[in-house]
């Protein structure tokens, strides 16, 4: 489906299906013409997500379908608006749809860039769905989604909206394709595929005979499990003028969890193919740089592998050395994230040496029960990234919340034979600030740096109209590129 935009003050051209969006107790402002009948106009309440479809009795609209955007509604409410539309049309075998925002409703809903770029991508999103394991994918014959609105401000908020929504299903194919379909070198293969779309960014991949090199000892020992080898992959970004900052993203690139010899119940295994998607959301921020200018040199570290339990496996209480030298003893082979990313870790500060770093991992169940689905936790090693991101989270509707990294959560990792235990000793609770603490240990405190524990918020939230439900939801992609757009 193409997102184009248009000037809502040219007369309307005939159209399958009219989408005028109101907020609540506001009559809809339907264009010049256009004439519903009495009983769909009194029906609508403009309540948030009360809609009403009905056939138009006059004008170039063959049907009209009142979106209700509740009060005060922001850019959430537009992006779930635009994402019914699509979805009403789609139902109806439609080849195309208009929305249409006067300037206004613009002026109303945050301003004409603002609604533009929310519109455009609860359109993108809501019109996604994953068919890459069918043989014949059921081809939509929506074809065109037309965002009319007042002004260049309104088409430009929809090119970057179109342009993040893309990422952001690009992050969520990565995540939804089978563990076979999707390994470490097929995650490869994507990040080089990505910097063929821009002159701004290139792609370094990593084999495993390089990470002996580097002493990788940590990711190696998660990948002696599998037949399929780990990959390390380095994108860069490198911005039009001069950098004002350097940021690194890191994202967990487990494409199968299955625990290693600590293995995990088969109820539900099979959800561990979303374990990569820290990954996806680095990814997804690199295709939306393909498009989208941030004055910022962006950096993107993705260690991937398998977490299997073959002969070579890693057995619990092995003994593995980090990049840096640290020795990690292995208590449970299930907590692996923590494992490649630590050595990840060290290649950042040792070789990239960012300003900011910002992990993204599908980390620990423990954040699942914390916080749920619909948030996920954040532990920042300044004020300033905490805001930063938090006020990201608000604007995107990808919220996060923070936890604390405090000094009597760092003991618990010591004590064992190695100079670090992989987790907790049992039973002592806080397993997600128990992951974050032993992040922290390798990428040290010279660089600010967050971990985001994505475990629950990656996929099996509540629908949310453009994401959640069935399937991964790309979280990470769009509130990494706003808060690199606040830089
Ligand atoms: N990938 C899992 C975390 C996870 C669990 C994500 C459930 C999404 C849903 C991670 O590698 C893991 O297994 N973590 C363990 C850590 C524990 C052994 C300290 C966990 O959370 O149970
Ligand atoms: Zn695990
Ligand atoms: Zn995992």
């Amino acid at each position: 489906m193409r997102i184009t935009a248009k000037d809502s003050s040219k007369a309307l051209t005939s159209t399958p299906l009219l989408a005028v969006l109101a907020a609540e107790g506001e009559a809809p402002a339907l264009p010049r013409g256009v004439k519903l009948p009495a009983a769909a106009e009194k029906d609508f309440s403009g309540k948030a997500r009360s809609d009403r479809m009905a056939d138009a009795t006059a004008g170039p609209a063959e049907r009209v379908l009142l979106l209700g955007i509740g009060k005060e509604p922001g850019a959430e409410e537009l992006r779930r608006a635009a994402a019914r539309a699509v979805k009403a049309a789609k139902k109806l075998g439609l080849s195309s749809l208009r929305i249409q925002c006067t300037a206004a409703a613009a002026k109303a809903w945050g301003g004409a860039s603002a609604a533009g770029q929310a519109l455009a991508e609860g359109a993108g999103m809501g019109a996604y769905v994953y068919t890459g394991g069918k043989s014949k994918p059921k081809k939509s014959a929506l074809k065109q989604c037309v965002l009319a609105g007042p002004d260049a401000k309104f088409r430009a908020g929809v090119r970057d909206g179109a342009a993040l929504a893309e990422a952001n299903v690009f992050a969520r194919d990565l995540q939804n394709m089978a563990g076979n379909q999707m390994t470490p070198r097929d995650l490869a293969a994507a990040a080089r595929k990505l910097s063929t779309r821009s002159p701004r960014i290139s792609c370094r991949v990593m084999d495993e005979a390089a990470m002996k090199k580097m002493k990788m000892g940590l990711l190696l020992g998660v990948s002696r499990g599998s037949v399929e080898p780990a990959r390390l992959i380095h994108l860069v970004y490198r911005p039009k003028g001069k950098a004002k900052r350097k940021v690194a993203l890191v994202g967990k690139g487990l494409t199968f969890d299955a625990g290693g010899i600590s293995l995990k119940p088969s109820a539900k295994m099979d959800e561990m193919r979303y374990d990569m998607s820290g990954s996806a959301a680095v990814l997804g921020a690199f295709h939306a740089l393909a498009k989208l200018d941030v004055p910022v040199e962006v950096h993107g570290v993705v260690p991937t592998s398998e977490n299997l339990a073959d002969g070579m496996a890693t057995k619990p209480g092995d003994i593995h050395t980090a990049m840096d030298g640290t020795t990690v003893e292995i208590l449970n082979t299930d907590a692996e994230g923590r494992l490649i990313l630590g050595d990840a870790l060290c290649y950042v500060r040792k070789r990239i040496k960012p300003d900011t770093a910002i992990d993204l991992a599908t980390l620990t169940g423990a954040v699942v029960v914390g916080l749920g689905h619909e948030i996920s936790g954040m532990y920042t090693t300044t004020d300033n990234l905490r805001d930063r991101l938090t006020a990201a989270g608000e604007t995107t509707g990808e919220a996060v919340w923070p936890l604390p990294l405090l000094d009597a959560h760092k003991r618990n990792l010591r004590g064992g034979p190695a100079d670090l235990r992989n987790i907790n000793v049992p039973n002592i609770g806080g397993g997600s600030i128990a992951g974050a603490q032993f992040l922290h240990h390798f990428i040290g405190d010279e660089i600010e740096w967050s971990h985001l524990d994505i475990a629950g918020t990656a996929w099996g939230a509540e629908s949310r109209d453009y994401v959640g439900g069935r399937g991964g939801t790309g979280v990470g992609t769009r509130l990494l590129m706003q808060y690199l757009k606040s830089l």
